[in-house]
């Protein structure tokens, strides 16, 4: 087919090389010509594992990109995957939307059936008032000429072609019937366990698994959009449980490893998604909290898990703070390494990340602080350049005279870190772990004050062993 993907970032890009590598011809259009310069040149626009090789790979054979948004009018799919960040009032912005929607209606052909997909996490209605912009400026009319569809997409940063090409499920939202005809065949190759298995040898991903092909839903356009908000909520209201179950394990000395495993071996809960942290945080999970909670407002339907949700979240971050304040008595004049300033590993976004909470909060106790990232550094000063930090080139160098560090974000080049060394440079050995991802028996061998989330180190060594299946008999 024909595709064209509206936006560069995140969902477009990946959406675009991974249809152009099943076959399709794929144009990615963008307002910014360096991120259209990229692609073309054979560039990813953004830090994603396996998107670097794949858009060399297909850019100029089948992978196009372009400021213009003339290769709408050959399209058979055209997806919209622009932005939809908060407004102050926590409500998305629509306006990239609005904008991308009427250049596309610009563009239609009169004289072939386009479906106009929307991938982009949109508030309930949506498509709805894109199918109408659609109709007023092409004066074409939805469901002769185009019909409006919502697959929205699940894949998270980091992992985004893992979860493309192995979803556990693809939705699309559609009442066309000639639309939900297209889509099916678009994704039907996505549903072959032969091509799944070619993929997976292809990118190296999920190797020796056996390939069982995604639930292919089908509904109908507000359920759609719906079910992405819905989704991100619960995983988020799900993170926000364990977090809260942490610091109730710290309180009466149980162990939270401990307990996550145990919860995540009855099925109907499930073992992801329990992993303690210093919050969620990120591009998706609190604007999207934001929007459900607000349009649940508006509609009188309140939604409080989700509100307490978000309440907890942001007391997790300031729970760090506290911890460390604990720890050294006061923050005034106190040096805080920081390793990770992205909100998880494997990106470099660095849009809403608690890292930039926890600094903001530290600085305001007294604290200075040195911080390190090994791919956000640069989107982090660009996003936060407001707050005075020092950026290290490397991470043992936060450790240099730090009263503390905190691991915000579980790269696993930290593991590797020199410890030994940043502990003779530091001034007072303490290393608060927001992850449980160090070794912690090996730190603390090296005479680390360590301390992890949710559970006691100081108890002893077994307190410091992950739980295993050794443990199940
Ligand atoms: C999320 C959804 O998972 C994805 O389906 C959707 O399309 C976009 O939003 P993403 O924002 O990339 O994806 O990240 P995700 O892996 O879900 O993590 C979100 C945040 O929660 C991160 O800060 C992460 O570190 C944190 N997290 C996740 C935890 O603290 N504990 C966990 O157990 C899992």
């Amino acid at each position: 087919m024909n595709i064209a993907c509206i936006g560069a970032g995140y969902i477009g890009s990946v959406t675009g090389a991974s249809l152009s590598m099943m076959g399709h011809r794929c144009t990615i259009i963008d307002i910014d010509p360096a991120k259209v310069d990229a692609i073309n040149a054979g560039q990813s626009p953004i830090y994603e594992p396996g998107l670097q090789s794949l858009i060399q790979e297909q850019a100029g054979s089948r992978l196009f990109a372009s400021t213009s948004y003339q290769s709408v009018y050959e399209a058979d799919v055209v997806f919209i995957g622009v932005g939809t960040p908060s407004l102050e009032d926590g409500s998305a912005d629509l306006s990239f939307i609005r904008t991308a929607t009427a250049r596309v209606a610009n563009h239609l052909n009169p004289d072939h059936f386009t479906v106009i997909v929307i991938k982009s996490t949109v508030p309930v209605g949506t498509s709805e008032e894109v199918t109408s912009i659609l109709e007023q400026i092409s004066g074409l009319e939805s469901g002769e000429h185009f019909a409006v569809a919502s697959n929205p997409e699940f894949l998270r940063e980091g992992h985004a072609l893992e979860d493309v090409f192995f979803p556990d499920r693809i939705v699309v939202g559609a009442l066309d019937d000639r639309a939900k005809e297209m889509l099916r065949e678009l994704y039907a190759e996505f549903m072959r366990p032969d091509i799944l298995e070619t993929i997976s040898l292809r990118l190296g991903i999920r190797e020796g698994q056996v390939m069982a092909p995604p639930v292919y839903f089908e509904t109908d356009l507000r359920s759609a959009e719906m079910i992405k908000y819905a989704s991100n909520a619960f995983l988020a209201v799900k993170i926000s449980y364990i977090n809260e179950i942490a610091r109730m394990c710290e309180a009466v000395e149980a162990n939270v490893l401990e307990v996550a495993y145990g919860m995540g071996l009855d099925s109907r809960i499930g073992n992801q998604f329990l992993q303690v942290s210093s919050g969620w945080s990120g591009s998706c999970f609190p604007k999207d909290t934001a929007e459900l909670l607000i349009a649940s407002q508006k509609h009188g339907q309140e939604l409080s898990i989700v509100k307490a949700a978000i309440e907890s979240n942001y007391r997790m971050h300031l729970y760090i703070v506290d911890k460390v304040l604990d720890k050294l008595g006061s923050l005034h004049n106190r040096r805080i390494g920081i390793l990770g300033l992205t909100f998880k590993p494997d990106t470099d976004d660095t849009r809403h990340t608690q890292a930039a909470v926890l600094i903001r909060r530290f600085i305001e106790c007294g604290a200075s602080l040195q911080v390190h990232d090994p791919k956000g550094m640069e989107n982090f000063c660009q996003t936060n350049g407001e707050l005075p930090v020092t950026y290290c080139h490397s991470g043992e160098l936060v450790a240099e005279q730090a009263d503390a560090i905190v691991l915000v974000t579980h790269w696993l080049e930290y593991k590797d870190l020199d410890w030994g060394h940043m502990h003779k440079r530091m001034k007072n050995p303490y290393v608060l772990d927001t992850r449980n991802f160090l070794d912690s028996v090996e730190i603390r061998k090296l005479g680390f004050n360590y301390e992890g989330l949710g559970w006691i180190a100081d108890k002893g060594e077994q307190d410091a062993s992950r739980p295993t299946l050794s443990h199940v008999v």
